[in-house]
């Protein structure tokens, strides 16, 4: 074995924080994200907001990346980008996604399924507006997921928008939110010997059913 395998081989966690039962759980999986979600900030947990958003393209190839989640919306997780991007154009081809929030520091992880939809534009105005100087330039400045000759065409592309838009730049026409409703929402809690706690949620007839489901 390479001596490479051999220390992949020897990084094991042990999972000993608290367990969670069945009795911890609320009623309605919103509540328990909120809840994990204030756990997640208060254990200081670097960019306790972002998570692994999976899409997949016309051909049913699956791709994952980062995003930061915004905001939860009348039960559905909101997220911004650019509708031109790779994501963009997988969701306008088929909405379904799945969302992975990575709290591994607290040996958690949560996992979303569901549907995309584009926000209102006003939400998605509202939040632009409410984000830093530099961040709404570079709305304008980058064309995400387009091939980019040098690091010097972007930011002499940054220096153009910032010249044209002056102070107040107008949320671009193709950026904006994106809102996941959930299907189902699970919610992993780590256990000793790999018995980790993983309880489902799903929606069925218009009701959230919750099951345990094995490690
Ligand atoms: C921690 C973190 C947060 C990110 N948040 C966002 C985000 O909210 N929206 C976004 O469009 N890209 C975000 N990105 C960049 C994406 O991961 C990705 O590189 C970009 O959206 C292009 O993805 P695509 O080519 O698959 O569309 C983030 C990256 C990291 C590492």
């Amino acid at each position: 074995m390479t001596d490479f395998n051999q220390c992949l081989q020897d990084l094991r966690e042990s999972y000993d924080q608290q367990p969670l039962r069945r009795t911890d759980l609320a009623a309605d999986p919103f509540v328990q994200f909120e809840q994990w979600m204030q756990e997640a900030i208060d254990a200081k947990i670097y960019d306790p907001n972002a998570c692994s958003l999976a899409t997949v393209d016309s051909d049913g190839r699956p791709s994952a990346r980062a995003v930061l989640l915004k905001g939860l919306e009348h039960g559905r997780f909101v997220f911004y980008s650019n509708y031109n991007s790779r994501k963009g154009s997988h969701l306008l081809a088929n909405p379904h996604v799945s969302m992975h929030f990575p709290w591994f520091p607290i040996q958690r992880q949560v996992t979303v399924m569901g549907d995309v939809a584009r926000v209102k534009d006003s939400l998605a105005e509202e939040y632009f507006n409410s984000r830093p100087y530099l961040s709404q330039i570079g709305a304008w400045a980058s064309d995400q997921s387009k091939p980019l000759d040098s690091r010097e065409t972007l930011e002499k592309s940054f220096l153009a928008a910032k010249e044209k838009f002056g102070e107040n730049p107008p949320k671009p026409p193709h950026w904006g939110g994106y809102s996941l409703q959930p299907r189902s929402i699970e919610f992993w809690q780590g256990g000793p010997n790999r018995l980790h706690d993983r309880f489902l949620y799903e929606l069925v007839e218009e009701q959230w059913k919750i099951t345990r489901l094995n490690p």
